[in-house]
């Protein structure tokens, strides 16, 4: 090409420019992804002129979008039947899913089409995610000329809120909803009452108020930190019942069901504290000061009942919600087995223990719910003894729940902790919040698909859904709740929403990096930790390290000082062959974005080893493998869900490391996760076997005292004869389960898991 014909292309450019301003498009980034989105060319300019055209069935989105409109361009939007420079809402019966809808954006209008007014609200959140966020600054709007089709892949959508922990008011209530309605949720499942504190006005038991929902104090720091310390403020407050409506209307007028949960019969301390005729011991208590799981359960007399069936009725009138949660989870049934009242119940029901007994508990309030046109969910506890015969179980203890109860025919909501318990941490990086513990990345949420794969596709008819959980022992204001909540409650509207074969976690996070704009609007608090870098050691022994977003670079230095914007580029993976500090950090024109990524490496001598474990690793918490154990790379110190940590749950296991050839060993170390609170324990005892050159064993057996510890470091000495030098071909280790977990602990009854990292050999 010629230097003359380059300069008239310019001209041509410049005179084009000059006459007709290119219009800036954003490129779309909805969140949830819709199933079928094309951009097509051309974009309507929404102006001065522009209109609201709405057939009459749409009312409740008509005023929606209405509101939104005027709110952010600050004019009246008269509704005119036009459908030239008009939005459009129109009723499309050929569209049969009940939340589906369409939308086409030509030059000359936007049409909105749906079956319902339900539909029509998406359509709306989507055409709101099409503009741009500073709209108010414009006097016009372009949107893409666009094509979406979009339908939800699940009925439930949900994103649970626990009040009791702690509580948040109205005008937070309301902003959680309306981000949830942004992400096209449709259940808001409030978790009204706990052992911490009851958070709902109850006219007919006014101590419910005057007692129930206020605590003397509250645990200061973690809940494994020991001994306990307290703050010695009272805490707590309720929700009005005139607060309940104005809060159901507001999610009413979003699409959003509100389900209220009354827990029974555990977690029902403030209660118990109010009413003590309502327990078994009859004790004076006081509405718990820290968390965890408590023995002061209802007591299943008459009494009780009675009270339960009178909060109901009066839940029942405030929450129009088909589903009302009666909780279910975590009742130890130690006064149960001493109570005469307890007892002569199961006697006069023929019941065979106090697992039925509960199933009795439950299936009763069920039948009371029922006769008022309501159906319960319940944690999926509620499937031990005996499942009520039209429940829906939410499955939290891992997925076995929801498989059991979709085989019998039940519905079921997903929520397991290790892909849905939001009050896990998010990064491994060490300035994180405090948090109750675990691991739960952004991208592990998205990756969650709630269809058990032990599902035949008629059974997989049973999952009516997902949804987030935020409990809140360790969020004590507004702005930490959004900082748990979100980025993942975008991540979780996917799995909600977006069929799997849409999904896709890279175009994911960039579309999450242009959302950042509109959670900065909305004044939410979320956690950005898109530009932090994640590191996966290859088969080659090489270190690979990688960043979501595009158009950022990857600085580096392995010998321990900060990486700059003159560090060494990442290109390729980084070989590992000695002990090294690998820093690094996401960089976008000489600027650093995010934190500094650290890791250690070991070369010890079981690196490159061959490693067999007997057992698979829970699905939910894989490590990287059995290889991971001997991989020179220690699990974090806190986060047991990372990539690094394997989980068992009530599995004892044997693991076999082979070496390539013989060699000398001095010391074997072992990391266990010790956290009784999540119901991780680290064994009682190991045994160890090591297999010499010529076939002779050493075993050995290892007692283990865990002490308190939350990471349990052994550190094993081997016996080494005076002018001898033996040489070891194989390590076998024998690792049993802890057992069940003792009375009085978080979780007892259940198995216990344990969790294993880096097998450190010298
Ligand atoms: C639960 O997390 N206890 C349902």
């Amino acid at each position: 090409m010629s230097a003359r014909f380059l300069i008239l292309c310019s001209l041509i450019l410049t005179l084009f420019s000059c006459t007709k301003p290119q219009v800036e498009l954003l490129s779309p980034s909805i969140i949830p992804a819709p199933q079928l989105l094309q951009v097509n060319p051309g974009h309507f300019t929404i102006n001065e002129e522009t209109t609201l055209s709405n057939n009459d069935d749409f009312t409740a989105c008509y005023n929606f979008l209405n509101n939104f409109l005027e709110h952010a361009t600050d004019r009246d939007w008269d509704i005119k039947y036009s459908d030239n420079n008009a939005i459009v809402l129109e009723y499309d019966s050929s569209i049969t899913s009940k939340e589906g809808y369409r939308i086409v954006s030509t030059d000359r209008n936007i049409t909105i089409k749906a079956s319902t007014d339900a539909g029509a609200f998406y359509a709306v959140q989507s055409l709101i995610q099409l503009m741009p966020v500073d709209i108010a600054d414009r006097t016009e709007i372009h949107i893409p000329a666009i094509t979406i089709k979009d339908e939800p892949r699940f009925k439930y959508r949900g994103m649970h809120l626990d009040v009791s922990r702690h509580m948040f008011d109205v005008e937070f209530i309301k902003k959680y909803i309306d981000a949830m309605a942004m992400l096209k949720m449709n259940n808001f499942h409030w978790h009204l009452t706990d052992d911490q504190g009851w958070r709902i006005e109850i006219k007919k038991y006014p101590k419910l108020q005057e007692v129930a929902a206020y605590r003397d104090s509250t645990l200061v720091g973690h809940y494994n930190d020991t001994p306990h310390q307290y703050d010695g403020k009272k805490y707590g407050g309720y929700y009005t019942q005139e607060e309940v409506r104005e809060v159901i209307a507001f999610a009413k007028a979003r699409h959003i069901n509100v389900i209220p949960e009354i827990e029974m019969p555990g977690h029902a301390q403030a209660a118990i504290a109010a009413y003590p005729e309502l327990g078994c011991t009859s004790d004076n208590i006081q509405v718990a000061m820290k968390w965890g799981v408590f023995e002061d359960i209802y007591c299943p007399s008459e009494e009780t009942f009675t009270f339960l069936e009178n909060v109901l009725d009066e839940v029942i009138e405030l929450f129009p919600s088909k589903y009302i949660h009666i909780g279910g989870d975590e009742a130890p049934k130690t006064q149960w087995k001493t109570s005469d009242i307890a007892q002569r119940v199961i006697k006069e029901n023929g019941l065979k223990d106090e697992f039925e007994l509960q199933s009795y508990f439950i299936q009763r309030m069920e039948k009371y719910l029922n006769s008022k046109g309501r159906q319960i969910i319940g944690w999926d506890e509620i499937l031990e003894g005996g499942l009520a015969p039209n429940a829906t179980v939410m499955s939290w203890r891992g997925t076995k729940g929801a498989i059991d109860a979709a085989k019998a025919g039940h519905d079921v909501i997903m929520t397991p902790t290790s892909h849905a318990y939001f009050d896990y941490y998010q990064s491994e990086n060490e300035n994180e919040p405090l948090a109750i513990g675990g691991f739960l990345p952004l991208e592990k949420v998205y990756h969650f698909n709630p269809i058990p794969e032990e599902l035949t596709e008629k059974e997989a008819k049973f999952i009516l859904g997902v949804q987030g959980n935020i409990w809140t022992e360790y969020m004590t204001t507004s702005d930490q709740v959004e900082y748990m909540a979100f980025p993942r409650m975008l991540a979780m509207s996917e799995v909600a929403w977006t069929r799997e074969e849409n999904k896709n976690y890279t175009g994911f996070s960039n579309r999450l990096e242009a959302f950042h704009q509109r959670l900065d609007v909305m004044d939410i608090n979320y956690a950005n930790h898109l530009y932090e870098i994640e590191g996966v050691l290859n088969e080659n022994q090489a270190y690979e390290l990688s960043t979501k977003t595009i158009g950022k670079e990857i600085r580096f230095t392995t010998n321990g000082t900060e990486p700059t914007a003159t560090s060494t580029l990442y290109e390729s993976p980084i070989p590992f062959t000695a002990d090294m500090t690998l820093k690094a950090a996401v960089f976008k024109d000489n600027e650093q974005l995010g934190s500094v990524f650290i890791q250690e490496f070991i070369f010890h001598k079981g690196v490159g080893a061959t490693i067999s474990i007997n057992k698979e690793s829970h699905k939910s918490y894989p490590g990287s493998g059995a290889a991971g154990l001997i991989n020179g790379i220690k699990g974090s110190d806190s986060r047991y869900g990372d990539r690094e940590w394997l989980g068992f749950w009530g599995e004892d296991i044997e693991i076999e490391i082979t070496f390539k050839e013989p060699i000398e060993i001095e010391t074997i170390d072992l990391r266990f996760y010790n956290a009784p609170g999540q119901w991780i324990y680290s064994p009682k005892q190991i045994e160890l076997f090591l297999t010499l050159e010529l076939d002779d064993t050493v075993y050995d057996i290892i007692d283990v005292d865990s002490n308190n510890q939350s990471i349990l470091n052994i550190n094993y000495e081997l016996y080494k004869p005076k002018s001898l030098t033996p040489k070891y071909k194989n390590l076998k280790l024998r690792i049993p389960n802890y057992g069940i977990i003792p009375d009085g602990n978080q979780g007892a009854g259940n198995k216990a898991w344990t969790f294993i990292d880096e097998i450190i050999i010298k």
